[in-house]
């Protein structure tokens, strides 16, 4: 049995923790946590058993894994805490890890505790792909993401640009760079392309196309991939979750299919 802590009780520490309490075999809610108490309140009032709400550091006392589901700024306390206590974590807020000082401060951690950090492949496909292409190298690794111009009007880049997203009429591309590049210009795409960039080849060599599409109803993230081992193309149509549009309903169950994947003896998948 795996006792699992979560803090960040918004639209993906919810689902998580209703299905740890109504599905999950092999894995226990035993602790919870938000920065607003009453969320926690909330969804602990939802929950049967009831799982106790707790300071992160109470939290780390006596869970197996803790989940970050919070913000990026959560990321250090969290990660810092469940580790050092020798309890694993996973960390949603993927975008946090983007800074290279702070990723290896958290990889010594895990070292030095025998612990373990999960990253999700989040609201992307193709991660156990790129995993294995990155053994023999590659040479070209694109995220091509297209949403509603609603979607990316509070972005930087589009203010900075003074781009007139009212007036599109049909998919437009609006941004390229590299995946280093995208995050400060669109900070909202950060955790996807911190994923990808950092199971594949790096911020710097990950290019980014991003596209406006005033017809679209959904998050579309394509991936192209090119190396020696071949080539692959990958394309999912993300569904929000109905707590929070911008977050995409496969990334909470990404999060579900990596924790059943810590308690599962048969492991299938790269
Ligand atoms: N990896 C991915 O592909 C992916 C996809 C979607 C969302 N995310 C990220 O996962 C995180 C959670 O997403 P969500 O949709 O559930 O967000 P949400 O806004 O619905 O919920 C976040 C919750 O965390 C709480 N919180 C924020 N900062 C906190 C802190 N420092 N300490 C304790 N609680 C804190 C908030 O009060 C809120 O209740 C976000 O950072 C989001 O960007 C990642």
């Amino acid at each position: 049995m795996l006792d699992v802590g979560i803090v960040g009780c918004g639209a993906i520490g919810t689902i998580l923790a209703r299905f740890i309490t109504e599905d999950a075999s092999g894995l226990r809610l035993v602790s919870i946590s938000d920065r607003h108490i009453e969320k926690s309140e909330r969804l602990a009032s939802t929950l049967t058993p009831q799982p106790l709400i707790e300071s992160v550091s109470q939290m780390a006392e006596h869970t197996d894994v803790i989940v970050e589901s919070a913000s990026v700024s959560a990321v250090p306390e969290v990660a810092r805490t469940a580790l050092s206590h020798g309890s694993q974590v996973m960390i949603m807020s993927v975008g946090a890890l983007a800074d290279p000082e702070l990723r290896s401060e958290l990889v010594e951690l895990a070292k030095k505790n025998n612990t373990k950090i999960h990253v999700p492949s989040g609201a992307i496909i193709g991660i156990d792909g790129i995993k294995a292409a990155k053994i023999i190298g590659m040479k070209r690794v694109v995220l091509k993401t297209r949403k509603h111009p609603e979607s990316l009007k509070d972005a930087p880049y589009i203010k900075e640009k003074r781009i007139n997203l009212d007036s599109l009429t049909e998919e437009t591309l609006i941004f390229t760079g590299t995946a280093r590049e995208a995050t400060t210009a669109f900070p909202t795409n950060i955790n996807v392309a911190a994923t990808l960039s950092l199971s594949g080849i790096g911020p710097e060599k990950t290019s980014v196309e991003i596209y406006a599409d005033p017809h679209l109803t959904r998050n579309v993230h394509e991936i192209e991939v090119e190396g020696s081992f071949g080539r692959f193309t990958t394309r999912v149509e993300n569904v929000p979750s109905s707590e929070n549009p911008r977050t995409s309903y496969l990334a909470a169950l990404s999060a579900i299919a990596t924790l059943k994947k810590m308690t599962e003896p048969l492991q299938i998948g790269t």
